[in-house]
């Protein structure tokens, strides 16, 4: 029995090579036109092999493969199982893909990971392009994202920044560690719940915890997409599938709550919060029936992951990173604490607007922060929409593309001494993180640039400010600045691999 069930799965195995070989075949033949350059590849997996390095990051691999196989325009061509890939490491190159051709790689494909998570890809960020993505995005910003709101949530951050600082001043005195990632990342979705769902909710902490599992998978190939025609396998070789289902229902059940929260309140007419928040305005435009594109529970289920995910751990990466590289750099600490203090010396409380706009160094701090170390170093894969001629190559349809925007920010040929923490490299410069600066891409460019780009960087600006005004800040016990880590870990963004811990003294003006 045990022998006729080994050569059933044997012969299914040949099957499934003959049908791959055959695929691969068919697709080599169908281009025609001059494909970018890329490294050699064996043949079924491709450069599969080349990209499993357990040890660095992706964005490093991409940009030490870019390197070594002499990619020099910036384009490379990546066979990643059955999926052909193309890597945008130069600046000059960024432009073509996010401008001049932006239309025809503005969709994303829909990966089996991103379909468990946001409801079949009902978000906004994993979404193929189209009115329902233009009408939600549309929603996210009038009701959430726009500078004005922005400024409005100021309120919510004063108050979730003096609650950090209250904890801060707990751990000063007898010489307790601050876990800044911990920390952070309980400031930020306060603030992101607050300003988007109203207050925060019930199952936060489980909800933080499953959004960590998934983060880690967000945006990455599964086997099913890296080899669809082995069908056959898919369920075989699904190992984290089961892990993001899992980790998916708990999210979901939360999510539920939420919704019926809202839903119960707008009913009743009862408001504790003050006002509509983003899930109340969801919820009014779906029953009302007036959207040009209907939408669903799910629809706004997977609007609140997007906005708790989006906005959480970029937030919490990028002030890590700054707080990390000026306990690297004293100087910049320095630099950026003589700024706070001599700015709002003798006040009790820092108004934002002046964080704002009377703290331009540790701005240029946030900036050089966001070059270094972008939270989102590899935008999640987009898909060529038709055929396309970038710079003399052909990019055949369904082509995934993936911007290095890491590799950009340390680009040579535009940045000197790039791997150097230097804010002042932005200082008389005109370079900002618009999209309009091919060579500095933290936020993206183009139709699927971040949305929240102003919430985001408030969002980091104003907790760094308190903390350099309120707080000397020093480095563990046997720590030293030489053998402080600053290796990454990978996930949804870009972490520090061990946390960031840090010993507070009060300081008194
Ligand atoms: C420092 C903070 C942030 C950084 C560095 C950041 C960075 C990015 C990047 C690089 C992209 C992808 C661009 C592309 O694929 O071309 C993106 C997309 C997105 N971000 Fe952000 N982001 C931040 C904060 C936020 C916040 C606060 C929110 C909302 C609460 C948000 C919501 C989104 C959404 C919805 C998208 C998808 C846009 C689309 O596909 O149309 N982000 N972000």
């Amino acid at each position: 029995m045990e022998a006729v069930a080994f050569n059933f799965i044997s012969f299914v195995l040949f099957l499934s090579f003959i049908i791959l070989i055959h695929a691969q075949w068919k697709n080599k033949s169908k281009t025609s036109g001059k494909l970018p350059p890329g490294p050699w590849k064996l043949p079924i997996i491709g450069n599969l092999h080349q990209l499993s390095n357990s040890v660095l990051p992706t964005h490093r691999v991409l940009g030490e493969l870019a390197k070594k196989y002499g990619c020099s325009q910036g384009i490379m061509r990546l066979q990643i199982g059955e999926i052909s890939a193309v890597v945008v490491s130069s600046p000059a190159m960024a432009k073509e893909f996010l401008k001049t051709h932006d239309l025809a790689f503005a969709t994303k494909p829909e990966l089996v990971t991103n379909k468990i998570i946001f409801y079949n890809c009902s978000d906004i960020a994993f979404c193929p392009y189209g009115d329902y993505w233009r009408q939600m995005r549309k929603i996210c910003v009038m009701e959430l994202l726009n500078g004005k709101n922005v400024r409005s949530f100021s309120s919510i951050r004063h108050d979730e920044i003096h609650s950090l600082l209250a904890y801060v001043r707990s751990t000063s005195g007898h010489g307790q560690l601050v876990n800044f990632p911990e920390r952070m990342f309980l400031l930020m979705t306060s603030i992101i719940c607050k300003s988007a769902f109203g207050k925060v909710f019930t199952g936060r902490e489980e909800f933080m915890e499953q959004l960590k599992e998934m983060s880690e998978l967000l945006g990455s190939f599964d086997f099913a997409d890296v080899f669809p025609s082995w069908r056959v396998l898919h369920g075989l070789c699904g190992g984290n599938k089961n892990r993001i289902i899992k980790a998916h229902r708990k999210v979901d059940a939360i999510i539920e709550n939420i919704i019926k929260e809202h839903r119960e309140k707008l009913e009743n007419g009862r408001d504790e919060s003050g006002g509509d928040c983003l899930i109340d305005a969801l919820i009014r435009q779906m029953d009302s029936g007036d959207l040009r594109v209907p939408i669903s529970h799910d629809n706004i289920k997977a609007i609140i992951i997007d906005m708790f995910a989006g906005g959480s751990e970029t937030s919490t990466a990028t002030t890590v990173w700054a707080m990390s590289e000026m306990m690297k750099n004293p100087r910049v600490m320095a630099k950026a604490q003589t700024e706070v203090r001599e700015v709002f010396k003798g006040k009790e409380t820092l108004d934002e607007k002046d964080i704002m706009e009377q703290l331009p160094y540790l701005k240029l701090v946030v900036k050089e922060t966001l070059r270094c170390h972008p939270p989102f170093p590899v935008f999640s894969p987009r898909e060529c929409r038709e055929e396309s001629i970038v710079n003399g190559y052909t990019i055949p349809l369904k082509t995934k593309v993936m911007i290095n925007a890491w590799a950009i920010g340390r680009d040579p040929e535009y940045w000197k001494d790039p791997d150097s923490f230097i804010p002042e490299r932005f200082e008389e410069s005109s370079i900002d993180f618009t999209g309009n600066h091919f060579q500095y891409l933290p936020f993206g460019a183009g139709r699927r640039m971040c949305p929240g780009h102003a919430f985001g960087f408030a969002n980091s600006m104003s907790p760094l400010a308190h903390l350099l005004f309120h707080f000397d800040w020093k480095l563990p016990n046997g720590v030293t600045v030489d053998s402080f880590d600053m290796t990454e870990k990978p996930g949804l963004s870009v972490g520090r691999n061990t946390d960031l811990c840090l010993i507070a003294t009060p300081h008194i003006a």
